[in-house]
């Protein structure tokens, strides 16, 4: 079996692996062209901890914490090499009407804690830090809907990996050792036809998800579909089932009838979640593809590597 990475001794993570929280906020940035902004975001790098750490000692209980991740082309402007091996631009996936689309993004900051006002207050410190070295591009408010379920009624999050299983599933070991600690996150916001997905009966929604609705158990192998969510994102190599860690969160406008779900997922190869999204989007095999994609659409789409804290805390500002 792999080295765990939290075994290595010295090298401290970035909280990608914390149990859930009931808000969180995701901000994704591009850095604007300028020499001296390289300098701003990385004095950044070297303080966030430090920041998380000012605005969270302020409550506590609040259990405040962010992850940072980098894109492909911003990681060898900022930090040149080496480079984390595994590191690209998020790839789109497009099968009949379905696209996974790549947006634009050099930076995400995945904000975390038990309140929201938590996660607005770091998130203010970190903008007057970055000012006019970044633009923000996408920016959302996630909630945690009642018992952790999606905007579509599902209970979302059960078969996450738990404690070192976690850690194990999301933190790069001996694979590529520049980078211990380290890990890859894809995010994708999706919106969701709410009004066509309440007409379909329940059972029908639970074959597409593959658990029953109410009290959230796995459907018996007899009766769930090749189609269903939790079937096409099961991967299985050499015998082992390949875990990733998610934190998807609710979010949205009824006003503007708008419903979400912010997909966020950490794995310690991006190639895990990449066949994920090849089975929903395409289908296993081609054309049996994940039917929660008739009622959501992807309008986001992005890979970043997330270094370890340790590896942030040692850039120095230039
Ligand atoms: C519209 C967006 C999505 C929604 C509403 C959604 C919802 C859900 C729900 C309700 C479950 C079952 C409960 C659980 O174990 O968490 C689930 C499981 C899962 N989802 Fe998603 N999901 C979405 C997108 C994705 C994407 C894009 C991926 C990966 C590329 C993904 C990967 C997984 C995995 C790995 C599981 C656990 C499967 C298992 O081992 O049982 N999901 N999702």
């Amino acid at each position: 079996m792999a080295p765990r990475a939290s075994a290595i001794p010295h090298v401290i993570p970035q909280p990608v692996a914390t149990p859930l929280t009931r808000a969180a906020i995701f901000l994704v940035v591009t850095i604007n062209p300028g020499t001296s902004n390289r300098g701003i975001i990385r004095s950044l790098c070297a303080d966030l901890s430090a920041l998380v750490r000012s605005v969270g000692f302020r409550e506590q209980e609040g259990t405040l914490s962010c992850v940072v991740g980098f894109g492909s082309e911003t990681w060898d402007r900022l930090f040149g090499k080496p480079r984390p091996a595994d590191l690209h631009k998020f790839r789109e996936i497009r099968a009949g009407e379905r696209h996974a689309v790549s947006t634009p993004g050099d930076m995400l900051f995945h904000i975390r804690a038990q309140r929201m006002d938590l996660c607005f207050e770091l998130e203010t410190q970190i903008m007057a830090r970055l000012g006019p070295a970044i633009s923000p591009v996408d920016e959302v408010q996630g909630f945690r809907y009642f018992d952790s379920r999606d905007l579509i009624g599902f209970v979302d999050g059960t078969e996450n990996p738990k404690g070192q299983d976690a850690v194990d599933a999301t933190l790069i070991a001996d694979e590529d050792p520049m980078f211990v600690a380290g890990s890859y996150v894809i995010i994708q916001k999706y919106l969701h036809d709410l009004a066509g997905w309440n007409m379909l009966p329940t059972e029908k929604q639970e074959k597409i998800v593959g658990r029953t609705k109410l009290n959230d158990v796995e459907l018996d192998d007899k009766v769930k579909p090749t189609y269903a969510h939790n079937a096409l994102t099961k991967i299985i190599k050499n015998g082992k089932e390949i875990k990733i860690l998610r934190d998807n969160m609710a979010f949205g406008h009824a006003g503007q009838k708008e419903f979400g779900t912010y997909f966020i997922g950490y794995s310690r190869s991006p190639r895990t979640i990449e066949e994920m999204l090849q089975n929903m989007f395409v289908g296993k095999p081609p054309g049996n593809y994940d039917r929660l994609l008739d009622f959501s659409r992807a309008v986001t789409g992005n890979l970043f590597f997330v270094p370890s804290a340790t590896f942030l805390e040692d850039v120095k500002a230039d």
